[in-house]
């Protein structure tokens, strides 16, 4: 049965929550980034119920949480000059690292390859909880499988509900998209998943990191990425992204016309101009518009928590207006790319 402490979480929480881990439980924990799914990273049993659990396929790897380098060094084969580098500048944060898995890695894990990823996070609750355990922490995000990814306690507890043994409150997440996926097996660093580490902050580290956009990806490919699948993140309700603000109003008043309840989700927030240029984005009260801000960092903390928001609204649409093509909105786009990705027939 899931608990939450809303004094956010006391020592004694965290005692309870290891113990839980060290059972074999599943513990949800707050980072940085997104709410995690924890149980014990070695631990197949304790990895099968956090597959079941997400209702996940077991072929997409997990990501290892823990403390520090030395740590991450411990699960990999081979730890490079790049990982210690991209290490020492970015954990503890939203980092994750792919790498060379060590033998005692187990499969479940890895998805059943021989590369582990592995990130430090920065959040103190999850810190406390690494630190209490002594051991590296499985953690997928803690959400049913495609759906939105959760940056509450609240929204952890509305996606997994009982399949969770403990649910740890540490607040909204303070970056609120998920780590940076960086992939170290290869000839180059290559970014898998870009997320709250963008690449210019990683080519100022490590100037041969590159990027690999998602539209690049041939099947194969794709197959080589699990877990990179285009439908991910998602509301239940329809998600639609337009090019312009004009587009998105007029595309918000046609819909009004037809009836249906509209949320409109924009980078700015709407003035005069827009409203009288296009006539009225909203004929009618069932338009409701969130801006979420007109800086990365501000849109993806609040973009997650935006979406759930507007998902338990009833609404029949969700009009998405195209956030910038630049480095620094390549997450934000990403995860509205999958948002709006049709469900597979
Ligand atoms: O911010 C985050 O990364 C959050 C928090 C909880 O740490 N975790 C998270 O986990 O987003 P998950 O399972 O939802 O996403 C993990 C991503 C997937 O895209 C997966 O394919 C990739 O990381 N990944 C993990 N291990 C990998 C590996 N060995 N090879 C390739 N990709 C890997
Ligand atoms: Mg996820």
């Amino acid at each position: 049965m899931p608990t939450f402490d809303t004094d956010r979480t006391s020592p004694a929480e965290i005692d309870r929550a290891a113990a839980i881990l060290r059972a074999g439980g599943l513990v949800a924990f707050p980072t940085e980034t997104v709410y995690g799914l924890g149980g014990r990273a070695l631990d197949p049993a304790a990895l099968a119920r956090i597959f079941a659990a997400k209702g996940r396929p077991t072929t997409h790897p997990l990501i290892a949480h823990v403390l520090d380098a030395e740590d991450a060094a411990r699960l990999a084969a081979r730890w490079s000059r790049v990982a210690s580098r991209l290490a020492e500048a970015f954990w503890p944060g939203p980092l994750t690292l792919v790498v060379p898995r060590a033998a005692h890695v187990p499969l479940e894990l890895t998805g059943g390859g021989d590369s582990v990823g592995v990130r430090a996070p920065s959040h103190p609750v999850a810190r406390a909880l690494l630190e209490a355990l002594g051991d590296a922490i499985a953690a997928p995000s803690a959400n049913r499988y495609q759906t939105l990814s959760p940056t509450t306690a609240a929204h952890v507890a509305a996606s997994l509900g009982d399949r969770v043994d403990l649910i740890l409150d540490g607040g909204p997440c303070s970056a609120g998209i998920e780590s940076t996926v960086v992939d170290l097996c290869g000839d180059a660093p290559r970014i898998l998943r870009p997320g709250a580490v963008d690449l210019a902050a990683l080519l100022a580290v490590e100037p041969t990191v590159v990027e690999r956009p998602h539209q690049s990806l041939g099947p194969t490919e794709q197959r080589a990425s699990p877990g990179m699948d285009r439908r991910h993140y998602a509301p239940r309700t329809p998600l639609v992204v337009l090019s312009g603000r004009a587009a998105v109003l007029e595309e918000a008043r046609r819909r009004a016309r037809g009836g249906e309840r509209v949320a409109l989700l924009l980078v700015e927030a709407l003035v005069e101009r827009d409203l009288s240029s296009n006539a009225r984005a909203s004929e009618g009260p069932e338009v409701v518009v969130r801006a979420l801000g007109a800086e990365p960092a501000a849109y993806a903390r609040q973009l997650f928590a935006a979406l759930h928001e507007l998902d338990a609204s009833g609404l029949d649409v969700i009009l998405a207006e195209e956030v910038p093509d630049t480095v620094p909105w390549r997450a934000v786009a990403d995860r509205l790319r999958r948002a709006g990705a049709e469900l597979p027939r």
